[in-house]
């Protein structure tokens, strides 16, 4: 049997003897970094292509955003059974607060993110002629119980969930800053890298 004791998430008190993260939480980190970035990317510039580009540009970052979501349970239960090795003590208790509630907000917007855009979508009233498709390949649901909505539910439905995606989009922006600053200040100003603990 594996002796792990047991440690409540997020808890930095107990002493880790790891430096560095698994390889599988790397993994999961900068694929789903990659997959946010190249989502917002293609969303900021849906509204400046050619008509014909949009639909496609769209369907992509539905699907990527449903592979974040996909990633990002893994990274959850990954999280639950692996702790990461802890900030290093000389930190101040202030960074250190700061990064882990950071953290804790980061992974709520792993889920919120897609979820919004999911729900967003299912409200919409071509939903129906328009099937979802995973990278054009794979089937995907919309959520049934917003689908079934009368007409003038889900358009108000639609608007919600969309200001919701959208402003979830503005707390992703503010909290990306501040993760990767808080890194590069570490890497350049501290001189105490904390970026090479989840690089392999
Ligand atoms: C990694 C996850 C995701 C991120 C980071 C993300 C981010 C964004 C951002 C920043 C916008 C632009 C909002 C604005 O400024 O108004 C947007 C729009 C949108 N997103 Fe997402 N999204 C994600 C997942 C999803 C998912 C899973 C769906 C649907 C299944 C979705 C559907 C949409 C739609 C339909 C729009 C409106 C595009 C347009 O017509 O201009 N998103 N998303």
């Amino acid at each position: 049997m594996n002796a792990r004791p047991e440690v409540p998430f997020y808890d930095t008190a107990s002493p880790n003897t790891r430096s560095r993260y698994t390889r599988t939480a790397m993994a999961l980190h900068w694929l789903i970094a990659l997959g946010i970035i190249v989502n917002v990317v293609l969303a900021l510039s849906a509204d400046s292509l050619p008509d014909g580009w949009v639909r496609p540009v769209i369907n992509t970052h539905k699907s990527i955003g449903i592979t974040v979501l996909g990633l990002a349970i893994l990274r959850v239960l990954w999280r639950f059974t692996h702790r990461p090795p802890a900030l290093p003590a000389s930190f101040p208790k202030w960074e250190r607060a700061s990064a882990h509630i950071a953290h804790i907000l980061l992974y709520g917007l792993i889920f919120a993110l897609p979820l919004s855009g999911w729900l967003h979508d299912s409200a919409w009233k071509d939903a129906l002629t328009h099937p979802m498709s995973l990278f054009g390949f794979i089937p995907w649901p919309r959520i049934g119980f917003i689908m079934d909505q009368p007409p003038a539910l889900k358009e108000h439905l639609h608007t919600l969930f969309g200001s919701l995606h959208t402003w979830f989009g503005y707390v992703l922006y503010v909290l990306l800053a501040l993760h990767v600053g808080g890194a590069l200040k570490h890497e350049w100003i501290d001189r105490h890298s904390v970026i090479r603990r989840m690089l392999p």
